[in-house]
């Protein structure tokens, strides 16, 4: 082991950022251990006899955190309006007031799907692409690829951004039974294909890659063109290090060092740096080792 470690001292110890020392070392630490099974993610079905407004709303919490990837862009960052502290009934009147509004909605409940359906209709003011004088949205169509929320998980997030502050939940609940299910991939699961690490961290949220994707940050298809798999490495675990020209700081999540599993990240350099060709699944194992610490 020892013989393994050598090279990395000195200069070139000094010169790597602390969170890529620490990879290295939770690799290491990561491969001595015994390898362990993950659990296959679960499918939970809605029980359509239990479901209440209350148990609805909570699907739509869980969605708006995960499958959703609403919470990767409406935080407190500011890259887009921070929904969980506003009171959307509000926010909806206030802005179907507006002399800029031409949807077709007239109330909160038809504001909030229009919005998530079709970001481009109403751009709140500020949050509009860049140079774009916000008559672009940046937010992608939840019902299209990659997020692809089915009617059901849309009504849902409704209900969540409803019932969050006490107001009245109007969408429907489900009447027959929904094709709808919430993947609950739970964060200590490896994802062991690049797809499912895309879709397990929401990359497409922002990037396009795999054939899609959005565009509030670069496109990941050349990116092998143009950095090694150490930059690449240093761009997840490490995002404002260096900021891509003509894109923003601080939208990209920084905490993926904390939650990414060690094979996770390297499953995903080794996808970038070779220019998105496929690469063999890491042989299954560890569950639980992350790549660093949360900063
Ligand atoms: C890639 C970033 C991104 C993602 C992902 C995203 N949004 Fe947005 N969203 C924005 C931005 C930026 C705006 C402001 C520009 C606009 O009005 O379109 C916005 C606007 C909105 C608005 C209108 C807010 C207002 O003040 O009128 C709602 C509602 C909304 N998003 C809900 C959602 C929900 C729910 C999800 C997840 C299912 C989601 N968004 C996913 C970036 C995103
Ligand atoms: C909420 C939006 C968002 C999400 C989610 C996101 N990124 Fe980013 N990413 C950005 C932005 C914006 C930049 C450019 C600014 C910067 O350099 O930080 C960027 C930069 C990068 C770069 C450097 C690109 C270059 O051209 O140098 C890489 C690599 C990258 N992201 C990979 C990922 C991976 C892998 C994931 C998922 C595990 C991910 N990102 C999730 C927004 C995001």
């Amino acid at each position: 082991m020892n013989a393994e470690i050598k090279p990395v001292s000195g200069v070139l110890f000094k010169s790597l950022g602390f969170s890529l020392v620490l990879a290295l070392l939770f690799t290491l630490v990561a491969n001595l251990l015994p390898q362990v099974e993950g659990e296959a993610p679960v499918e939970q079905a809605v029980d359509l006899s239990s479901l209440t407004v209350e148990s609805f709303s909570a699907l739509g919490e869980r969605l708006f955190a995960g499958k959703g990837t609403c919470a990767l862009c409406h935080n407190t960052l500011g890259r887009a309006p921070d929904i969980l502290a506003l009171d959307m009934q509000i926010i909806s009147a206030e802005h179907l007031q507006d002399q800029r509004y031409q949807g077709n909605a007239d109330d909160t409940e038809s504001y909030l799907r229009e919005s998530m359906l079709d970001p481009g209709i109403y751009v709140v003011k500020g949050f509009g692409k860049k140079g774009s004088n916000d008559s672009v949205s940046p937010m992608p169509a939840v019902n299209k690829p990659p997020i692809e929320l089915s009617e059901i998980e849309v009504n849902a997030v409704i209900a969540y951004l409803q019932a969050k502050d006490g107001n009245e939940v109007t969408v429907p609940l489900p009447s027959e039974a929904p094709a709808a299910t919430v993947q609950q991939v739970s964060p200590t699961v490896l994802a062991d294909t690049v797809e499912a690490v895309v879709t397990k961290y929401g990359c497409q949220a922002c990037h396009r890659m795999l054939g899609s994707g959005g565009d509030l940050g670069p496109d990941l298809g050349k990116i092998g063109d143009r950095l090694s798999s150490d930059k690449i490495r240093q761009s997840i675990i490490d995002p404002n290090a260096v900021i891509v020209e003509g894109f923003s700081a601080g939208v990209m999540p920084d905490d993926l060092a904390g939650k990414m599993l060690v094979k996770e990240l390297e499953l995903m350099v080794t996808y970038l740096a070779s220019g998105e060709k496929p690469v063999p699944p890491p042989e299954s194992g560890i569950t639980s080792t992350t790549v660093g610490t949360t900063r």
